[in-house]
């Protein structure tokens, strides 16, 4: 097989061994996830061990890789993770507008793997009165964010209370990538183009107030990614298990840039079709080629992030080629 047999929204899927294909369509949609509950945990005695329950909140616009790894630091102190998701009203009034809706935030939330409950419409200051909400009704913890500071308007930390009562832990901020990066890359591609000043300038305004660039030093407008592909952090995203001998492999390709709501539909839908989904990553340059000089927005290895923290993926080819071979499917799994 030389050629791409279909051609779509994010490339080629797969079901290896029937060889079926399917084109699922990457539009965005507001439909809620289901999470399925994590097993009791037992103690050596056989009596039942309190689950350790964590709280993260967050606006999670625009979700990039930087929010997967805060999720994932925020689970790794507990056994169980709820997250609040901020509502639109609120991150209005305290950083102004959000890009993406509420139920698209929700979407792309529920989809992170590390992820086992969501409440929707959080507020985005921890009062006292949602503090003992969390702690009565959603048997919380610890509430979790990160080591960046957290400012209401009047300039006092969103975490007071949290901090007061003894119930507040913080996980490292991720290097090198944030909403207000992301649209700065964002401007860069539009820069050139005239006839698309207001696109230029609506996204201008909507980052101009509240959405401080603390992932990168250079800037909105910077095209440069300041994150280092590291191993490790790969292998921190890594599901670290092969297909069983008798899985259905579904491959599904694409460029996956600026993660949403959409892609997480595909990848849900791609692994319905088999047992286990491998999703090519294309290069950088098959990127460019395919979409234009401006593309891809983020490189390959912050692509792969995010499609490697989304629930619905078991491994990632990163730098997958244009051309899809059952062969080369295969040669991912030889031991
Ligand atoms: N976070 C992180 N690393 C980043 C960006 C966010 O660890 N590069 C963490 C924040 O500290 C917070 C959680 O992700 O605990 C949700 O962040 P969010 O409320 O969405 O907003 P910002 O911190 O403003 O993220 P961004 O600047 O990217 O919009």
């Amino acid at each position: 097989m030389g050629q791409r047999d279909w051609q779509g929204g994010e490339g080629v899927v797969k079901v290896l061994g029937a060889m079926a294909m399917a084109a699922a369509m990457a539009g965005v949609a507001g439909q809620i996830l289901g999470l399925s509950p994590l097993p009791d945990l037992l103690q050596k005695n056989g009596k039942k061990k309190k689950k350790v329950r964590v709280y993260m909140d967050g606006c999670f616009d625009m979700m990039h890789y930087g929010h997967a790894n805060a999720l994932r630091q925020a689970r790794a102190l507990g056994d169980e993770l709820v997250v609040g998701v901020v509502s639109d009203e609120e991150i209005k009034a305290n950083k102004g507008p959000p890009v993406m809706s509420m139920d698209e935030r929700v979407v792309m939330v529920k989809s992170v793997k590390w992820v086992d409950e969501v409440i929707e419409d959080a507020p985005y200051e921890i009062n006292e009165e949602f503090m003992n909400k969390l702690f009565t009704d959603h048997k919380i913890d610890y509430i979790i964010h990160g080591d960046d500071p957290c400012l209401l308007p009047d300039g006092s930390d969103a975490y007071a209370h949290a901090k007061k009562a003894g119930r507040y832990k913080q996980i490292k901020r991720t290097e090198g990538v944030s909403s207000t990066d992301i649209v700065g890359r964002m401007l860069l591609c539009v820069r050139d183009r005239p006839n698309e000043t207001p696109v230029h300038a609506s996204l201008q305004r909507q980052f101009s107030h509240g959405h401080s660039d603390k992932g990168s030093s250079a800037g909105a407008g910077t095209r440069v990614s300041h994150f280092l592909p590291t191993s490790r952090r790969i292998v921190q995203f890594s599901n670290g298990k092969g297909p069983r001998p008798d899985a259905r492999i579904v491959y599904m390709d694409g460029a996956f840039d600026l993660f949403h709501a959409g892609h997480v539909e595909t990848l849900k839908a791609a692994k319905a079709m088999g047992d286990f989904l491998l999703v090519g990553i294309h290069s950088d340059q098959i990127v460019s080629a395919h979409r234009g000089p401006n593309h891809p927005i983020m490189h390959v290895h912050e692509r792969s992030l995010s499609v490697l923290a989304c629930r619905y993926v078991d491994e990632v080819i990163i730098g997958a080629p244009w051309e899809v071979s059952k062969d080369m499917v295969r040669l991912c799994f030889i031991t």
